[in-house]
């Protein structure tokens, strides 16, 4: 018994949410478990270029002050998420030329970073999101097509110099077993380190799905990334299921999340898990993943689901 956070923080971590600032403002239920099981939070989207900085200069960070004055008011901390990706970032943005792009990707992170850099809630920041592709290639983003590697380090410097308190973050999906993509990641993570570009973190998505199996070496690698001297840390879990639901899926899924817990319970260097949002009536996976679904650890009907109770025994 007990919420998840009450647990998660007798074992020095913390278990975080995803929120979307829609029902945070207008629905009871999703706003008392936000507040009561968790004692961390990220933006699902608030957060994102095409959020704060919809056209060049002008920022608007209703969205965003709304989920940091939700977490301060709840005593929990914020993971700033993202900083520079190459989804949902407006198309002015995409069309600069490199000398302005450049100048734009380090004015956009002074501002939202130097926003929250002194407010005690904010904590953490994804300042690259998801740079690799699948076979350990950089991706060829607008961001790379137009100012090479080099953007990355560029990123994390003007981060630190926004807040150098903290903590900065290299975030992406498939990397959680080790594979061609994590190392790829490992090496980057290791040479910008080297190069003392300040790269504090490295956040693994977990974005998992029942029927693609389990990533078993998921705390041998964490544990390849902390012996580089780096935070690591679960962002964006969620476990995935071909719909509909039944009784047998939901038990492997639990499964599914109790491993991820104790995987990073099992490293020092984790710091804890954030799950991609916590109830099925809210999440991506649908809209995103054709005939998939039942993600998350509440129902539509914020009512617990194996899932939640694999978290909260884990913990
Ligand atoms: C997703 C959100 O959950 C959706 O609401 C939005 O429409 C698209 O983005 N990797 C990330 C997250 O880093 O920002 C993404 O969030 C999911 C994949």
């Amino acid at each position: 018994s007990g919420p998840l956070r009450t647990h998660a923080a007798g074992r020095g971590k913390f278990i975080g949410a995803a929120l979307a600032t829609g029902p945070l403002s207008n629905e009871t239920s999703y706003r008392n478990l936000a507040a009561t099981e968790f004692n961390q939070v990220t933006a699902e989207n608030a957060m994102k270029w095409d959020a704060t900085e919809p056209s060049q200069g002008q920022f608007n960070f209703s969205g965003a002050d709304a989920i940091v004055n939700f977490a301060t008011q709840n005593n929990q901390q914020v993971h700033g998420h993202t900083l520079v990706w190459h989804s949902q970032t407006p198309g002015w943005v995409q069309s600069l030329s490199a000398t302005a792009m450049r100048t734009a990707m380090q004015n956009h992170i002074s501002q939202v970073v130097g926003r929250y850099a002194s407010n005690a809630s904010v904590v953490s920041w994804d300042v690259a999101n998801e740079v690799f592709d699948d076979n350990g290639n950089m991706r060829t983003s607008f961001w790379y097509n137009t100012l090479g590697q080099s953007y990355i380090a560029d990123a994390f410097r003007a981060a630190r110099a926004a807040d150098p308190d903290a903590r900065l973050c290299i975030n992406d999906y498939n990397v959680e077993g080790i594979n061609a993509k994590s190392t790829a990641m490992y090496n980057l993570v290791s040479s910008l380190r080297q190069q003392n570009v300040p790269v504090d973190c490295v956040g693994f998505q977990s974005h998992l799905a029942i029927q693609y199996g389990f990533p078993t070496d998921l705390q041998q690698n964490l544990q390849r990334f902390a012996a580089l001297g780096v935070q690591v840390r679960i962002t964006e879990l969620d476990v995935r299921m071909q719909m509909p639901r039944d009784a047998t899926k939901d038990a492997t899924q639990a499964t599914y999340y109790r491993n991820v817990v104790n995987a990073c319970l099992a490293v020092t260097a984790c710091a804890g898990v954030t799950i991609w949002g916590f109830t099925d009536k809210y999440s991506w996976v649908p809209d995103t993943f054709s005939g998939q679904g039942a993600a998350l650890i509440y129902n539509e009907s914020y009512q617990q689901k194996p899932s939640y109770t694999a978290v909260h025994d884990a913990l």
